[in-house]
C-alpha cells in the first residue's frame, strides 16, 4: 500500500524545515505532502485516499489563518479515526491542544522550536503505531475469514460424524438381530442333532443338515458383506484399480452366476460386444456385478430372463442389468443407499439377503469413480445402471 505523510504550516520556512528533517528518513516510504492552510491540507489528504494511499500521520501547526490546527486534526479524526495527528505549537496555546486532545485524539504535541531528533522518532513512532494497527487490523480479518471456515468444516464433520454413528449403529444392530437369528439357528439345527441322532431318519437328517448348509452360507455371505463394509468405512479396502476389458468380464462372471439362476430357469442374456476396457479394482466391481445380477435374479420370477447391456459414452462404460421381476416401490428407492434404514425384503422364491449389497455396491463404486442409479416399476422389473471411467 502506497503511503503519505501531509504537514500543515502557514510559514514556508517551517513547511521547509519539515521537509528537510523528515526527507532523509521517510521519503524512500512515503510520499511527504506539505501545504500552507488547513483547508488545502482536507482536499490533499481526500485526494490522497482516493488515490489508494494510506495516511498515517498528519503533521501540524496550531496557529494559522483560516482553519486552525486542532480543527484540522478533528476534521482529519472524523475521517479516519486511525490517522495519528501531531500538534506543532507553543506551550502556550493550551486551550487548542486540549481541544485536539479530547476530540482528535491528538497523539503527540511538539512544542516549538523542536527537537529535529525527537520529531523524528515521533513521527517514526508514529507510523509504526498506525502500521501496526493496520497490521492487526488486518490479522483480524483474517482470523473472522479463518473462523468462519473452521465453522464450515466442524459442521461438515459433525455431519460425517453423524452419518458415521449411523453406521456404527447399522453394524451393532446387524450383528445384534442377523448373526444372532443366524446362529441360534445352527444351535437349533446342532442340537436336533445331538439330541435326537438316534431317531432321526435319513430325510430328518439331511434336512438338518441341508438347513445347516443354508444357514452357514448365508451367514458368511453377511460377514463377507459386513466386514467388506467395514473396511471401507475405515479406509481399509484394498484398493488395486487396473485396466480390464469389461466384455471378458461379464463373460466370466456370467459363468459364476449361471447356476443361481438356472435354479429359476433363468437366463442370463448378454449380447457381447467390442472389447471395453476400464479402469477399476476388478475384485470391487466383481462383487459389485454379483450382487446387482444377484438382486436381478432374486427378484425376477421363474422363467423371466435378466439382460445384460454395456454401452460406452463420454469417457464412461455404462452397464445395464434389466430384470423383469417385483420392482421396487418409489418411497423404498430413497431409503436403499441409506444404512440406518433396514431395506431388506426376501426375493420370489423367499431368498434372504443381507440388506448391504446395494450400500456396499455403491461405495465399491464411489470408491472407482463410479456411480449407480436404479429405475424400476412395481410389477414390470428393475433397471440398475453402473457407470465406470473408460480406459484411454
Ligand atoms: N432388482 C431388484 N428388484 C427388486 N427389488 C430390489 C432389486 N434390487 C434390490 N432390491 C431391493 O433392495 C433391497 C436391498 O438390496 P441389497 O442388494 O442391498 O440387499 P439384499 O439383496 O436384500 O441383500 P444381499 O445383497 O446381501 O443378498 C432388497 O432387499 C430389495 O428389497
Ligand atoms: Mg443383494
Amino acid at each position: 500500500m502506497k503511503q503519505a505523510i501531509i504537514c500543515v504550516d502557514d510559514e514556508d520556512i517551517i513547511l521547509e524545515a519539515l521537509k528537510d528533517q523528515l526527507g532523509p528518513f521517510f521519503e524512500n516510504q512515503y510520499l511527504i505532502e506539505t501545504t500552507t492552510t488547513a483547508e488545502e491540507a482536507l482536499e490533499i489528504y481526500d485526494e490522497l485516499i482516493e488515490s489508494g494511499y494510506d495516511v498515517p500521520v498528519v503533521i501540524s501547526d496550531y496557529l494559522m489563518p483560516g482553519m486552525r490546527g486542532d480543527e484540522l486534526l478533528i476534521q482529519v479524526h472524523k475521517r479516519n479515526p486511525k490517522v495519528l495527528k501531531i500538534l506543532l505549537t507553543g506551550h502556550a496555546n493550551i486551550d487548542g491542544i486540549t481541544n485536539a486532545i479530547n476530540k482528535a485524539n491528538l497523539y503527540r504535541y511538539i512544542p516549538k522550536p523542536w527537537d529535529r531528533d525527537d520529531l523524528i522518532l515521533t513521527v517514526r513512532e508514529a507510523v509504526r503505531s498506525f502500521l501496526q494497527e493496520l497490521e492487526i487490523l488486518q490479522k483480524n480479518e483474517e482470523l473472522t475469514r479463518i473462523n468462519e471456515n473452521l465453522e464450515l468444516i466442524v459442521a461438515e464433520r459433525t455431519s460425517e460424524l453423524s452419518e458415521a454413528n449411523a453406521t456404527k449403529d447399522k453394524f451393532f444392530s446387524i450383528i445384534a438381530h442377523d448373526l444372532k437369528d443366524s446362529l441360534a439357528s445352527l444351535l437349533g439345527f446342532a442340537e436336533m442333532l445331538s439330541n435326537d441322532f438316534s431317531q432321526l431318519c435319513e430325510s430328518d437328517t439331511k434336512a438338518i443338515v441341508d438347513g445347516i448348509h443354508h444357514v452357514s452360507d448365508q451367514t458368511y455371505r453377511l460377514l463377507q458383506n459386513l466386514l467388506g463394509w467395514a473396511n471401507i468405512q475405515i479406509g481399509n479396502a484394498p484398493f488395486n484399480p487396473d485396466t480390464f476389458d469389461l466384455t471378458a468380464f461379464i463373460l466370466d462372471e456370467i459363468s459364476w452366476l449361471e447356476r443361481q439362476a438356472s435354479k429359476k430357469d433363468i437366463q442370463l442374456v448378454f449380447d457381447e460386444t467390442n472389447t471395453m476396457p476400464v479402469v477399476a479394482d476388478n475384485k470391487m466391481i466383481s462383487s459389485v456385478f454379483r450382487n446387482l445380477v444377484g438382486n436381478a435374479i432374486k427378484y425376477s420370477h421363474k422363467g423371466n430372463p435378466v439382460e445384460i447391456l454395456v454401452q460406452h459414452s463420454n469417457n464412461r462404460v455404462c452397464i445395464d442389468i434389466i430384470d423383469h421381476g417385483v420392482g421396487i416401490p418409489e418411497e423404498r428407492m430413497q431409503k436403499l443407499f441409506h444404512v440406518n434404514e433396514s431395506n431388506k425384503t426376501y426375493g420370489t422364491e423367499n431368498e434372504d439377503g443381507t440388506g448391504l449389497g446395494l450400500i456396499l455396491c455403491k461405495e465399491y463404486l464411489l470408491k472407482n469413480q463410479g456411480e449407480i442409479t436404479l429405475r424400476s416399476e412395481v410389477g414390470k422389473g428393475t433397471t440398475v445402471r453402473f457407470c465406470l471411467p473408460a480406459a484411454e
